[in-house]
């Protein structure tokens, strides 16, 4: 299923500047629908929800269709949805609402490529003494080794924390497989999909986690996150609000503060979009909607990150951190890589003069870039694109690059 690639990039006003955009692991272009909500929101509706009068009713069904647009994306019901600031700040408070049922001698299984988001706010869990269990890669080629999982599962592993997606390796990691694994063992599953959501449709039934994470503003979208957690599993957690909430207020009790409102009103934008990417395509209204615009969009991924590592792989100098793969089941469209022992820094000189946007760094997957000798020479550099790159800024940024590689 091809793009119509006009299209797509007409939706994005930034688009239309000189820069070439291949840092969007980072945070990708916004559309202009989802900054035409926000402002509405704001101009419109911006009053608090609750109350009884009209405006206050208006304003809680925007916050309300948020929920029923992100249950569409992810195959769930509105009342699984709970939305923060960010991903690291939904972690955080997932991690704080499960105190109460972590208990000295647990154990939860982490792993050394996710992002610091999902590491940092478990490993607080150690001061009362919860065991912490690393699920390293293989050295040489990175890859997280479902058998070694097995072996680190214990009747007291409580949770396996894994990325969807690493943000640097750009590896699919198997979560189904993974989060049979997990329970099996009576654990429960929280995935970091910040690194996947912009590239796939997710369907958490089928997946299977329990709990699953994405940052809005890497899908097209405003600052803005959102999580998906299993009804009876977020019902069981601590409150983390006021304490006159009562347990069963979800997500309130989850959303400490308010949510941003013109934020989730705006993100309904991202979701739409992807709808309407599929029913250009031929695909009827909704669900299958989303899964005909992802499709879409994973072949325009597949094709400049066939044509990037073509060029990767040819260079002598050049070693790709991860996957040389293309296949749409073994990667997303990040591609990070070193040259010798050169500075990546350096590297990516090249790349700035020529307005292409792209970066180096440990992208806060410090312990992957850290415990594999990377950081010396200034982490990787990362090209991370999506569906709006086309293999015309593949090419400026291989014209760019040739010289330093
Ligand atoms: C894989 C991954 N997880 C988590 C995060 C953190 O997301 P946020 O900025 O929404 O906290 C990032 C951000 O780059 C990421 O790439």
């Amino acid at each position: 299923m091809s793009l119509d690639l006009d299209f797509v990039r007409s939706q994005f006003p930034a688009l239309g500047g000189e820069w070439a955009y291949m840092d969007n692991a980072g945070g990708s272009q916004v559309l202009a629908r989802v900054a035409d909500r926000v402002s509405d929101y704001l101009l419109t509706s911006n009053v608090q929800t609750g109350a009884s009068y009209a405006p206050s009713q208006r304003s809680l069904e925007r916050v309300s269709a948020s929920r029923g647009a992100f249950a569409r994306f992810m195959n769930c019901d509105p009342g699984e949805i709970v939305e923060g600031a960010s991903t690291t700040i939904l972690i955080r408070f997932l991690s704080e609402a499960m105190t109460g049922r972590l208990q000295p001698g647990d154990e939860i299984v982490l792993t050394n490529v996710d992002h610091e988001a999902n590491i940092g706010p478990w490993l607080k869990h150690e001061a009362r003494g919860v065991k912490i269990k690393w699920w390293r890669c293989n050295p040489e080629t990175f890859e997280l080794d479902l058998a070694d999982l097995r072996a680190l599962m214990s009747e007291r592993t409580k949770l396996v924390c894994v990325t969807h997606a690493s943000n640097i390796l750009g590896t699919i990691n198997p979560i189904a497989e993974i989060a049979d694994i997990a329970h099996a063992a009576g654990a429960e599953l929280v995935v970091d999909a910040v690194a996947y959501a912009p590239h796939r449709a997710i369907d958490v039934r089928a997946l299977g986690a329990d709990y699953y994470v994405f940052s809005v503003y890497k899908v097209f979208g405003p600052h803005h996150a959102v999580m998906y957690g299993r009804r009876d599993k977020l019902e069981s957690l601590d409150n983390i609000y006021h304490y006159f909430f009562d347990k069963s207020r979800v997500p309130h009790k989850l959303e400490p503060g308010n949510i941003n409102y013109e934020c989730a009103w705006g993100s309904i934008g991202a979701v739409e979009y992807v709808e309407e990417l599929g029913t250009r395509s031929g695909a009827s209204a909704g669900r299958s909607a989303i899964e005909a615009g992802f499709a879409g969009i994973a072949e325009q991924e597949r094709v400049v990150t066939a044509r990037l590592m073509e060029f990767l792989t040819s260079r002598n100098s050049v070693r790709v951190i991860g996957r040389t793969s293309t296949a749409l089941e073994d990667r997303v469209s990040t591609v990070s890589f070193t040259v010798g022992q050169d500075s990546s820094k350096r590297v990516v000189e090249g790349a700035d003069k020529a307005m292409v946007g792209i970066r180096y760094g440990d992208f806060y997957a410090r312990r992957l870039v850290e415990e594999h000798g990377l950081l010396p020479q200034d982490g990787v550099v990362r090209v991370s694109m999506i569906h709006y790159n086309t293999v015309e800024e593949v090419d400026r940024l291989i014209a760019a690059l040739e010289p330093a590689l």
